[in-house]
């Protein structure tokens, strides 16, 4: 058996579980993100502090497998956005940088979304739905939104050691905010600030 600098895990079969999928199987962690763990990140603060006494509801979860976030290994999750605003802009994640650059694939599962991605100076955003795949490449900060009415669900497979840098989108913020279209319909991309 060759040497490594990293053991390997086992080879691993992995299955989307739960009744509605939006697990991974076997289960790593759980990471439950309520409208209280946005904080500053929405547009319209009222709004918000309105949501979280309103019940505080979850906005996302990631849900793991247990392939371990280190160096060389592919830890994969599923993210399940709840749909929703806040102020008419749609619920989203935190949003982070990789703080060691490195890229990720975002395969779209169920419901519609999408990647807004800034890399300081630039912002492009990609539409998501079933089986769309968005590449995210290193140095680009990312964030997913759900445009739509149903849960938006993606799968997540990135290397283990990009890392989530979440401070770097309070600093610089994400270029572009996605708010609900005028008359209540699909989305329009705004400019960060107000
Ligand atoms: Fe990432």
């Amino acid at each position: 058996m060759p040497e490594y600098a990293t053991q390997p895990v086992r080879p691993m079969r992995i299955t989307f579980g739960g009744a509605d999928r939006s697990v991974l199987e076997p289960q790593g962690p759980l990471l439950t993100r309520r409208m209280s763990d946005l904080d500053g990140l929405f547009a319209d603060g009222g709004a918000w502090t309105a949501a979280v006494a309103d019940g505080d509801p979850v906005v996302y979860q990631v849900a793991c497998s247990p392939v371990p976030e280190r160096p060389t290994d592919l830890p994969q999750s599923v993210t399940t956005i709840q749909p929703g605003a806040v102020g008419g802009e749609f619920h989203m994640t935190k949003g982070h940088m990789h703080p060691v650059p490195q890229g990720e694939i975002y395969l779209g599962l169920s419901g519609q979304g999408g990647v807004l991605m800034f890399d300081g100076e630039r912002a492009e955003f990609i539409e998501m739905a079933e089986g769309v795949i968005a590449y995210i490449p290193p140095n680009w900060a990312h964030r997913s939104v759900n445009t739509g009415t149903e849960p938006y669900r993606f799968l997540a497979v990135y290397p283990g050691d990009a890392g989530h840098d979440y401070g770097w989108v309070l600093q610089h913020g994400m270029g572009h905010r996605v708010r609900r279209a005028a008359g209540g319909s699909g989305y329009r991309l705004a400019p960060y600030a107000g």
